[in-house]
């Protein structure tokens, strides 16, 4: 599903360069559920960007399901990262004097057509967080566990194969952050990839695999 292949990332800022991938090879199969550790500043998130197509990488190869995304222009690219990927963030980033369903929405306005059935979509999604019962509340009048289910279902309403989370679980106590793992587990029975960036080893060993970075490498 994700082949990634000498992969390396640099940063210029002023006259000082950072090195922050230095070679990263990888592949993650379809269906796969994917831990990434690493100590703070070790690249992880410039990782899931690059890997998201959020961001280029300074060298090297990355094919999202057998496609190679540096052959797509920016707006293929977006139409192809809108279908395929799913975002989930430490900070929930929803609009706060929104309802959980208009934020759910949000993806479905940079499609290219609205679709017809967006409000049941829309439904489907927040239930298969437990979140029906929330959908006309203000994403504000919700507590941080619902409001990071809420980024879960926006991240589900164009049904995309990959999951890519960099520490969701971040400001979420541990109730909340069982009942998203649970979540997770469900998404990967049926079928979608994750990616997870976390520094709690429980968390992660939810995962099937675990990879570390380490001074820009695997
Ligand atoms: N846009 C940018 N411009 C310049 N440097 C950057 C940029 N983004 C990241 N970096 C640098 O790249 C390095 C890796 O950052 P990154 O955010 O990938 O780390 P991380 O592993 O996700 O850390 P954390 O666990 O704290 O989230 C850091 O040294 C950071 O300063
Ligand atoms: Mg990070």
């Amino acid at each position: 599903m994700i082949e990634i292949k000498d992969v390396e990332k640099s940063y210029t800022k002023g006259s000082v360069t950072t090195e922050v991938l230095r070679g990263i090879s990888l592949s993650i199969h379809r269906g796969e559920y994917v831990a990434i550790m690493g100590s703070s500043g070790s690249g992880k998130s410039t990782l899931m960007n690059i890997i998201g197509c959020l961001d280029k990488p300074t060298k090297g190869k990355v094919e999202l399901d057998g496609v190679d995304v540096q052959t797509l222009d920016d707006d293929a690219l977006s139409a192809f990262r809108n279908k395929k990927i799913g975002f989930v963030f430490q900070q929930f980033f929803l609009l706060e004097r929104t309802t959980a369903t208009d934020n759910v929405l949000l993806p479905l306005i940079y499609a290219d057509v609205y679709p017809e059935d967006a409000a049941a979509r829309a439904g489907r999604a927040l239930a298969d967080v437990g979140l029906e019962d929330r959908k006309d509340y203000l994403a504000n009048e919700l507590s941080g566990g619902q409001q990071q289910r809420v980024a879960i279902a926006r991240a589900l309403i164009n049904d995309p194969e990959v999951i890519l989370a960099d520490e969701p679980t971040g400001n979420l106590d541990s109730q909340s952050t069982e009942e998203l793992l649970e979540i997770f587990k469900r998404l990967h029975q049926g079928g979608r990839t994750i990616i997870l960036v976390t520094h709690d080893r429980e968390v992660a060993a939810h995962a099937q695999r675990i990879m570390e970075l380490k001074d820009g490498r695997i």
